[in-house]
């Protein structure tokens, strides 16, 4: 499949803060395009569809791992961090993905799994052999396994406990995640160094930030829980600075699975800054509980809560993504009822979460996807895609634990899905097919081809979100409603450069959301409001005025949303809200 070219080629935007409004999409190198033929998706099949990102409205991609590794747990598993797998490609060939990737004014962050090593990395071989070595104390070495009582264990279905006996060394090694995982030791200055000096490797490179896998656990003690020690936060203090100084315009993403004020640790400080964005765990799986709850309680009380973050700082918002749908940040109850309505057969669980795409979770509702979506490009932070969401993709509960949702990506109704040439038993997973899913029903060529598929609505929402700055630079204030099964909270941006013309004009758009399986009425409360016009961000269609005294009631369909741009009575009067002109769809050519 090939797609229309694109009509330039501008190379990257110099806008510093650009990770605010980007839409970013996860995508493993291992799981898109197999441009050779060997049943594994690589760097090159790749970079043959960054045509269809562009035409989606993708700003950046995460890959994630591509490193060399036996692949025990999907490439978060290191054995070389300066080597490509050879079977997903080269460095010549991800040094040409960058720039190909950049000349679309598209930017790619790679993951940077910094908290551990394969036992397969040479640095694990020689500390394990020769302790008096260079490499001796580049792990978190013990004669017991009865160190760091308060760390938890994180891979509960797989694991007992963090510390693994080496019988080379004769000696416990300590690891947060798989026994073949062991952590690096982050006490000893040439670790350290060693890790700034992969940085530096891969930014020289032209990547344009790191995701930094697992962050809260560089460092343990005795007295903590090894969950944003303070010489962690001291740490990436540091690897902040050096980003800065030497590499301006790159980012820190930290992957920390934590509740709002740890996670928000993260981002530092205005004069300490730490990292530009972190995932927001919390609001994720309120999502899902608002879905089948009816009620937007949950996420209200979440969006409510003020975490105070930089200026600078940006949440990542997902659905889903490589991993399982994490319930670690919900209370007991919450995480039950979770598993009742998204887990009910077990095979679907795994460690606290649960192993599902997200189409299949939400039972293949289009008004429940629409939902979340609308959702997922609306509140502040910005938005992480998972590849193949866009097509509302099955996964394969057959498989073995997050390979699941790590299935091919389906291109086309023939053979693998489009996805490679090799014999179907050679691929690195099977594509789905199971009756709902079956690549032969869902797959990108086949929703080009339908102008109502689930491709294009997103692809609208992405484009229209993009056209209006506030949704990735503005304020949240989440506003009373008298129902609740209803979410509203209006979205403010002051603008930029307004006086002379150029810059973002400022802009305020009320988002209302119903959770409700019935068609709803509701009366939102905003005296900061009154008198506003309301008109809808994709038809321009008028909406009630809001009243005097700051109220309006809003009549939702079952699991609707309206995004409505807010014009205030002082505000020079707007006809209609401009809907972005999209190009047309590409047309697919086998
Ligand atoms: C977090 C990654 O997202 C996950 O896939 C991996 O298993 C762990 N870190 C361990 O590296
Ligand atoms: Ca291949």
């Amino acid at each position: 499949m090939s797609f229309t070219a694109p009509i330039q080629l501008p190379g990257l935007t110099r806008d510093p803060l650009w990770y605010k409004r980007a839409v970013f999409y996860e995508v493993m190198v291992r799981c898109f395009v197999d441009s050779n033929g060997d049943g594994t998706g690589d760097l090159g099949g790749l970079a043959s569809r960054l045509d269809y990102l562009q035409w989606l409205g993708v700003d950046c991609l995460w890959l994630p791992p591509f490193y060399m590794s036996p692949l025990r747990d999907g490439g978060y598993d290191i054995s070389d961090f300066k080597r490509v797998l050879p079977e997903f490609g080269t460095i010549d060939e991800f040094r040409d993905l960058v720039r190909r990737a950049h000349e679309r004014n598209m930017r790619i962050i790679m993951d940077f799994p910094l908290n551990h090593t394969s036992v397969d990395h040479e640095w694990f071989q020689q500390s394990r052999s020769d302790p008096e070595g260079p490499y001796g104390d580049f792990y978190v070495w013990s004669d017991t396994d009865e160190k760091y009582p308060n760390v938890r264990i994180i891979f509960v279905d797989t694991e007992d406990s963090n510390w693994a006996f080496d019988p080379v060394r004769r000696q416990f090694y300590f690891h947060r995640f798989f026994s073949h995982q062991p952590d690096l030791n982050f006490e000893s200055p040439a670790v350290r160094d060693a890790i700034v000096d992969i940085v530096k490797f891969w930014l020289d490179m032209g990547v344009d930030g790191l995701r930094l896998d697992a962050i809260p656990y560089l460092y343990e003690s005795e007295e903590g829980n090894g969950e944003g020690e303070p010489k962690t936060h001291d740490f990436i203090k540091e690897l902040r600075e050096t980003v800065d100084r030497e590499y301006p315009g790159r980012i820190l993403l930290a992957e920390a699975n934590q509740w709002p004020r740890e996670v928000a640790a993260f981002f530092g400080s205005e004069e300490e800054p730490e990292c530009h964005m972190a995932f927001d765990f919390p609001v994720m799986p309120r999502i899902f509980y608002s879905l089948r709850s009816q009620t937007a309680t949950e996420l209200v009380r979440i969006l409510s809560e003020t975490t105070d973050i930089p200026g600078a700082g940006a949440w990542g918002v997902f659905l889903r993504n490589h991993d399982e749908l994490t319930l670690e940040m919900v209370d007991e109850e919450y995480r039950q009822a979770m598993y009742g309505w998204y887990a009910y057969d077990p095979r679907m669980r795994s460690n606290i979460g649960i192993r599902r795409r997200l189409a299949p979770l939400l039972d293949n509702s289009r008004a429940e996807l629409e939902l979340a979506h609308a959702l997922l490009f609306s509140l502040p932070g910005s938005p992480f895609l998972y590849y193949g969401d866009e097509i509302g993709m099955g996964d394969n509960i057959w498989l073995n634990d997050r390979d699941s949702s790590r299935t091919p990506m389906q291109w086309t109704p023939d053979r693998n899905a489009g996805f490679s040439t090799a014999d179907p038993g050679k691929l690195y997973l099977p594509v789905v097919q199971s009756l709902v899913y079956h690549y032969s029903l869902v797959n990108v060529e086949s929703q080009l081809a339908q102008s109502r598929s689930l491709l294009h609505w997103i692809r609208n929402v992405i484009h229209t979100r993009k056209a209006h700055p506030v949704f990735g630079l503005g304020d949240l204030k989440v506003l009373p409603t008298d129902h609740d099964s209803a979410l509203a909270f209006v979205r403010s941006y002051a603008g930029t450069g307004t006086s002379t013309g150029l810059g973002d004009p400022p802009e305020q758009v009320l988002c209302v959301f119903s959770f409700s399986q019935n068609p709803i009425a509701f009366t939102i409360t905003a005296p900061e409001l009154a008198g506003a016009q309301l008109t809808d961000l994709f038809g321009g269609a008028r909406f009630p005025t809001i009243d005097e005294q700051g109220r309006v009631t809003i009549t939702l369909g079952t699991q609707t949303f309206f995004w409505l741009k807010v014009v205030l009575p002082q505000e020079p009067a707007t006809t209609t809200t401009a809907i972005p002109v999209l190009p047309p769809a590409p047309v697919p050519v086998r």
